[in-house]
């Protein structure tokens, strides 16, 4: 019998590191994504996002955030691909960690981005599901950089690359909310500087592989 996973291999995709576990999003699961963060994702004078999406009335983040990964779903190909995967502590799901590339084949790089509910911060999630998804990139994906950013003032997400062995690549001006501009800082991971964490176990990887043209 077929199964959506056999289709979209993300479905079938899972990381688990202890009480921790990265893996695709169900609708339902996006359903409780979007509720999670009509719960708060951070304060509201604040914007850690390229995309203001938490600046939507509340009402309306649940079907955004599955459009959202619909998107990027849809437009999934070996050129252009992403992860968008629930992050999962003890089975309760408390955000989401991702990884978009394009050219992979040729580049062996992408930008991870990621997010938690708000009252799952600050006790350590977001450095252990940055490790695994690194570890998982280097060893599972033949990754040879991955990148990431984030505005000057967001020092959590700053504080877990750097944890997580990201060095500084350079500060640009980037646009943020509609009139307002902010200093973003670039950073870039070599699989020799990545600052494991406990090791991860990986299911469902040969037809992800084989869906992006790695096999
Ligand atoms: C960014 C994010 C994913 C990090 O996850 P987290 O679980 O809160 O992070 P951790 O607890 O693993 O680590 C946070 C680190 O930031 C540090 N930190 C937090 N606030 C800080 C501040 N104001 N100044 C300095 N350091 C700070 C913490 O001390 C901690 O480092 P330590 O363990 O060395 O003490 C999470 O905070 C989040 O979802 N924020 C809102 C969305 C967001 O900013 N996404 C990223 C967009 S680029």
């Amino acid at each position: 019998m077929s199964a959506i996973a056999d289709v979209y291999p993300e479905l079938g995709l899972r990381i688990t590191e202890g009480s921790l576990e990265l893996r695709g999003l169900t609708d339902d699961d996006l359903a409780a994504l979007g509720a999670l963060a009509q719960r708060g994702v951070h304060p509201p004078e604040e914007m850690p996002f390229y995309h203001p999406w938490t600046d939507a009335p509340t009402e309306q983040i649940p079907l955004g955030m599955a459009q959202y990964h619909w998107g990027r779903r849809a437009g999934f190909s070996p050129a252009a691909w992403s992860l968008d995967l629930g992050v999962w502590v003890d089975g309760e799901l408390v955000g989401s960690q991702g990884f978009g590339t394009t050219d992979y084949l040729v580049m062996r790089t992408g930008e991870t981005g990621s997010w938690l509910g708000i009252e799952h911060q600050g006790r350590g999630i977001g450095t252990r599901m940055r490790r695994a998804m690194c570890a998982f990139l280097f060893d599972h994906l033949d990754a040879v950089e991955i990148t990431s950013g984030a505005f000057c003032d967001n020092p959590a997400s700053i504080a877990v690359s750097h944890k997580v062995g990201y060095v500084d690549n350079g500060i640009t001006r980037k646009k943020r909310r509609e009139n307002e501009v902010a200093e973003h800082l670039s950073l870039r991971l070599t699989p020799d500087a990545l600052v494991r964490g406990d090791p991860i176990e990986v299911t469902g990887l040969e037809p992800l592989r084989r869906v992006i043209g790695l096999d």
